[in-house]
């Protein structure tokens, strides 16, 4: 019985599970609801992100994934050999890998900035009162439209990683 593989194998899947789970949620479910809202949303993402700290969910979720998953993969090559990174099974590995590592640093970068940049034009919509104008508006269209695609390549990316990777060893 290999434990430490056992518990590498654990924190690996695990994070990985929160975190393309936690992606479709939010792609899926939270991110439209947001928009529905309107100005109204900016209460959402004050909640989600300035009282719960959804970036730090995700940011813990993802990088243990990629932590383990790296060890995993420098155990399995045998300390990166091409012989097993050109086998089918380490080449599915390895486009997993890859896709999920873009996945991680766009996600871990892009989406909380962006998540930022809406809070902000929702405040600059609270603090001007009122209806919103239709410059705050199209501007608040235009950060919604930026998260939604982010969120869509994001998506793409991590599906890719779990189909490769739940195939690797049977191809
Ligand atoms: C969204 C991200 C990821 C998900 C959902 C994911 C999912 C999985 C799953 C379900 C397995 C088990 C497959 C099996 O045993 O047949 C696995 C294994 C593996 N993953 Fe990932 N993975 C992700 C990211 C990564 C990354 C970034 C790397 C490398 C840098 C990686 C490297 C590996 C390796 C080498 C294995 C084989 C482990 C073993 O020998 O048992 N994974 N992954």
């Amino acid at each position: 019985m290999d434990l430490l593989v056992i518990g590498l194998r654990l924190v690996h899947i695990v994070s990985g599970v929160a975190w393309v789970g936690g992606a479709a949620l939010f792609f899926f479910y939270i991110e439209p609801t947001v928009t529905a809202l309107g100005p109204d949303g900016e209460k959402v993402i004050d909640e989600l992100v300035g009282r719960r700290k959804v970036p730090i969910y995700f940011a813990v979720a993802s990088t243990l994934t990629v932590l383990g998953g790296a060890i995993l993969y420098w155990r399995d090559s045998g300390g990166l050999q091409l012989s097993w990174i050109t086998s089918s099974s380490g080449l599915f590995f390895t486009i997993g890998g890859i896709a999920a590592l873009i996945a991680w640093l766009g996600g871990n970068l892009l989406i909380p900035k962006t998540i930022g940049e809406l809070g902000g034009v929702g405040a600059e919509i609270k603090a001007a009162g009122g209806p919103p104008s239709p410059e705050l508006m199209g501007r608040m269209h235009a950060v919604q439209e930026k998260l939604r695609r982010i969120g869509l390549v994001d998506l793409v990316l991590l599906t890719v990683a779990v189909v490769t990777m739940a195939a690797a060893r049977y191809i």
